[in-house]
């Protein structure tokens, strides 16, 4: 049998992405993937309970408020014991020093819940990124995938997909429905990842080997006829207690 591939997760709070891949990937027996860590930037997150539950060792990362250097060397020792062959930031809140971002360039891959580049960069997370969508008037936001580099939101692209934007949405509303999206996706990314489907050329775009594109299966969903879809209920069901802060 060969070699799994190691993933370390970081999350700062929910972690219904985190049990995406847990669910798609790390639970099913064909997948190449196993969750070697979650690191949490705080105790007391529902993300480590979703280690516990599937035996995943988790770390708690101290607080940041004992200084940049100490909370750096402290994440490079919890990625260094995991000894990952990928790092997916999965609602993951702080800023990754440059010399961790460095040190996994072309590893380390970050889920935004818009299209970027718009709606992305620092104070861009949680409910401010779906408020800031519906106050500009955009009718399609969505989800992207993408290698991290030394500023938030900005690296390489992986992937994207496209959700609608209702009339009466509210920034609830749209999460859920796109946090449905990122449950899909950032599984599949990260499987094509693990089987070397893709990575970041010379010209520092990524190159795809095998098309990840199945219009079936990312079908673009709206709650428009009144019923709710699948990924919604899925999203529902993986992000009850999702509560993004800011640290
Ligand atoms: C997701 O919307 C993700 O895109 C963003 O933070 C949220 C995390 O949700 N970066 P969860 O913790 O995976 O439930």
């Amino acid at each position: 049998m060969s070699e799994p591939f190691r993933v370390a997760v970081l999350a700062s709070g929910s972690g219904s992405n985190f049990q995406a891949i847990l669910d798609e990937l790390h639970h099913a027996p064909e997948s190449p993937v196993k969750v070697v860590a979650l690191i949490a930037s705080r105790p007391g997150i529902r993300a480590i309970d979703r280690a516990t539950a599937s035996g995943v060792p988790a770390v708690v990362l101290p607080d940041p408020s004992q200084g940049r250097e100490a909370a750096a060397s402290s994440l490079a020792e919890a990625l260094r014991d995991a000894g990952p062959d990928l790092v997916v930031l999965a609602g993951y809140l702080r800023l990754i020093p440059p010399e961790i971002v460095r040190a996994h360039w072309g590893r380390m891959i970050n889920i935004h819940p818009a299209l970027l580049p718009a709606f992305g960069g620092e104070g861009m997370y949680g409910r401010n990124v779906h408020r800031a969508v519906i106050e500009r008037g955009a009718r399609v936001s969505g989800v992207t995938v993408h290698f991290v580099d030394e500023v938030y939101d900005h690296g390489p692209i992986i992937a994207q997909w496209p959700v609608p934007v209702l009339e009466a949405d509210t920034p609830e509303t749209l999460a859920a429905r796109v946090l449905g999206v990122e449950h899909e996706l950032l599984p599949t990314v990260v499987d094509a990842i693990a089987r070397g489907h893709v990575q970041v050329a010379p010209s520092g775009t990524c190159e795809w080997s095998v098309p990840w594109f199945d219009g079936q299966r990312f079908a673009i969903e709206s709650d428009a006829g009144g019923g709710r879809s699948a990924s919604d209920e899925a999203a529902a069901s993986r992000s009850d207690d999702h509560q993004p802060t800011q640290e």
